[in-house]
């Protein structure tokens, strides 16, 4: 594993986070190959629909959604597997049967069970071999998230502004009887529910469109905090450095992860990344502080969050010679076996360590080679638009960095800074 990166950076607003507690496949879920990757039935479940904290938008309303300009609902597997997600069937964590990825979370805004996403949206894939469906944990998914997010936001849209299609959903959603009361009840809130979708697209608009399997994760997470949360429009950037969806087996032992290798794996980074990504996926969190515990209150189900990263802990990579021993593959030929394994010595391991699924030892111990941005040569969007990030600190300007320690936050924090800029500071004076 190797990551690419020019300087040495320090995630904005870092202290804060830390503080905070279809691919044409050929068969029905049930039909699905799972390899020997270290997980059960359970582990997948928990993977694939425990809810982090990121509600998109009331749960019973997305059952009884659109897909926009049809009648057939948005939730039907056909058109979920439109944009790369996988069908599952259900269990307790997933009632209703959605696609892995999706999760009922809960909002901190009211009672009412919302549509969340996780980890499994992102981070499992399958493949067809030999015509059959093989699942890949861990695997980069095909998942097109930004479209699916267009869709969603063009169908809130039309169910709000068509009194057809409003009709038709309230009808699921009420029953034929509801009176006019209801009804505008309901069409109110749902424009407030189009409003922070709407917001959201506005925040984190592209202009370099992801595609499947790719997302600017990082600057959208970075607009989340330190333009939605702190109430900065001014802060957001565009989403221009879409990413491919990394593979996470070994990602626990690696003592940093991320495309830049901006996250430490040891201590509370884990999870601090964890709530990152969090707020990226439609967290919410107020700026309003709570002493006990100290931090803000937020979404943020930090308690899934480390049974989501436990799991992890006992994923390991598929092998080749597990999908011939299912028949899946020829017999591996022994002698072009060891011939790529030259090759591969020679041409890529001075930069991707070889790691053994079976031996990684301690976790956040493999060190991660970080490899000049010149020298690898590829898109250097992502990394650029990290570091040269400069934000205005708003309401969090005083506050401790740490939350309970730390120098205060000057009016504007860069990337680049060394630690946090405090008052007083050059850089401070200079804006
Ligand atoms: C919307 C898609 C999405 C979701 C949901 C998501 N991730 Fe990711 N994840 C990404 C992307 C994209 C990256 C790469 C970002 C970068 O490095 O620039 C990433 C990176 C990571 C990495 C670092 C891998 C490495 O080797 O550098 C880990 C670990 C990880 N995610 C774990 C998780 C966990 C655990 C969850 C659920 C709690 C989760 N992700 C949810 C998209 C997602
Ligand atoms: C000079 C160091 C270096 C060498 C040599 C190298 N890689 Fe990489 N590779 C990287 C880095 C760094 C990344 C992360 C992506 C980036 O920074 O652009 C990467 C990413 C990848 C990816 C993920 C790409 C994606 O979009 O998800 C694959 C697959 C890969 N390398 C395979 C190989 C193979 C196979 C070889 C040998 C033939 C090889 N690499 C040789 C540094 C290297």
């Amino acid at each position: 594993m190797t990551k690419s990166m020019t300087v040495a950076i320090c995630a904005l607003f870092s202290g804060l986070l830390f503080v905070l507690p279809g691919t044409g496949r050929a068969a029905a879920h049930d039909e699905v190959i799972t390899l020997d990757q270290g997980w059960n039935k359970a582990s997948r479940d928990l993977f694939y629909h425990t809810p982090q904290g990121s509600p998109i938008m009331p749960y019973d309303w997305f059952l009884a959604l659109e897909q926009p300009g049809a009648q057939a609902l948005f939730r039907d597997n056909a058109y979920l597997e439109s944009f790369g997600m996988i069908p599952w069937g259900s269990s307790k964590r997933n009632p209703d049967g959605l696609p892995i990825g999706l999760t009922i979370d809960k909002s901190i805004t009211g009672p009412e069970n919302q549509l969340g996403m996780n980890c499994g949206a992102c981070h499992v894939t399958e493949i067809v071999v030999s015509g059959r469906t093989v699942l890949i944990d861990g695997g980069v998914s095909h998942f097109d998230f930004w479209s699916f997010m267009e869709a969603l936001l063009e169908s809130l849209q039309k169910t709000h502004d068509d009194d057809v299609v409003f009709k038709r959903f309230a009808d699921r959603l009420l029953g034929t009887n509801a009176d006019g009361e209801q009804l505008k009840g309901l069409r109110a809130r749902l424009r407030g529910v189009v409003q922070k979708r709407e917001n959201w697209a506005i925040r984190n608009a592209a202009d370099v469109v992801p595609g499947p399997g790719r997302v600017d994760a990082l600057n959208v997470i970075l607009n989340q905090v330190t333009a939605k949360m702190i109430g900065r429009p001014d802060n957001a950037r565009p989403s221009n450095a879409p990413v491919s969806l990394p593979h996470l087996w070994d990602a626990p032992y690696l003592d940093v992860v991320q495309y830049n290798g901006v996250v430490p794996n040891a201590g509370a980074g884990a999870i601090g990344r964890n709530v990152g990504q969090v707020l990226g996926v439609f967290g919410e969190v107020s700026i309003v502080e709570s002493i006990l515990p100290p931090g803000y209150a937020s979404s943020v189900r930090v308690d899934h969050l480390i049974d989501l990263e436990k799991t992890l802990e006992t994923l390991i990579s598929p092998s080749w010679s597990d999908l011939a021993d299912k028949k899946l593959l020829p017999p591996l030929d022994r002698k072009l076996v060891a011939h790529g394994a030259k090759i591969y010595g020679r041409e890529c391991a001075g930069c991707h360590v070889k790691i053994n699924p079976r031996k990684r030892g301690k976790l956040a111990s493999i060190p991660v080679k970080l490899i000049p941005l010149k020298t690898i040569g590829t898109d250097p969007a992502a990394t650029l638009g990290f570091v040269e990030r400069e934000v205005a600190t708003g309401p969090l300007e005083g506050r401790k960095t740490a939350f309970v320690e730390g120098a205060p936050l000057c009016k504007r924090t860069h990337a680049r800074a060394r630690g946090h800029l405090s008052c007083g500071d050059d850089r401070c004076d200079e804006v």
